[in-house]
């Protein structure tokens, strides 16, 4: 699919690298080195301009800290898990919440719903996180990308596509945690977009779901591109 200058890298999981038309690298949920999927040499990063946090859980925060304290960068997140990072020293928090949208640097990004849990994990206890949330991401260059982070599918992903008009979603389909494949399919039909890459399956045996099932349940969707990367594959 077209991308007009974005370059994703899936590091697995829930993560992402995206590279901006201008050169800027973003980092969608920040777990890299303890990640099992994401390959070797992709766990040393040149660059960060900003990272986007969807939610409190490990699988999305674990190197937050430590990548914002090293890199320096600009760090979007729900208003209470700004707050938590703020406690831990990081600096340069965009503190938003759902409806909002806020520019970071050459992109636009817009906090939507997730249907999900966020408490932190922090030395043995649960912290309340705020709530989960998605990403709608524009890009300088007209190109829009839809992050679910962790979610079930609802109903009002059919807002996200008629608001925001995404080009492309990631969306989970591992079960167990989020989505698995058949509410992907009905997610795709809500949303309207015309290219998915799915994620959050495959890291661990439990997250079962898998992109071929997904294939299955949306062969009458015209046109649909499901772009199964692998873990350290790019798109555009
Ligand atoms: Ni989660
Ligand atoms: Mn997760």
């Amino acid at each position: 699919m077209e991308t007009r200058g974005v370059k994703l890298t899936w590091l697995g999981h829930g993560t992402f690298k995206v590279q901006t038309p201008v050169g800027k690298t973003i980092l969608i949920d920040p777990w890299v080195q303890g990640n099992p999927a994401c390959p070797e040499k992709l766990k040393e990063l040149e660059q960060l301009d900003v990272m986007l946090i969807t939610h409190g859980h490990f699988d999305h925060i674990a190197d937050a800290v430590a990548l914002a304290k090293k890199h320096k960068p600009t760090v979007v997140a729900i208003w209470e898990i700004c707050q938590w990072l703020a406690s831990k020293g990081v600096e340069n928090t965009v503190d938003m919440n759902k409806g909002g949208t806020e520019k970071v640097g050459d992109i636009e990004v817009t906090m939507v719903h997730a249907d999900h849990s966020c408490g932190i994990l922090d030395e043995g206890k649960i912290l309340y996180g705020g709530e989960p949330c998605g990403y709608v991401i524009r890009f300088a260059t007209g190109f829009t990308l839809y992050h679910a982070g962790d979610t079930n599918v609802f109903g009002d992903m059919k807002i996200i596509g008629e608001l925001y008009k995404p080009n492309l979603a990631c969306l989970p389909i591992g079960d167990r945690y989020t989505m698995s494949p058949r509410e992907a399919a009905y997610a795709l039909r809500l949303l309207g977009v015309r290219a998915v890459i799915p994620m959050h399956y495959g890291t661990f045996p439990i997250l079962t779901g898998t992109p071929g099932k997904l294939k299955e349940l949306t062969v009458d969707i015209e046109g649909l591109e499901i772009l199964a990367l692998k873990p350290g594959e790019s798109l555009g």
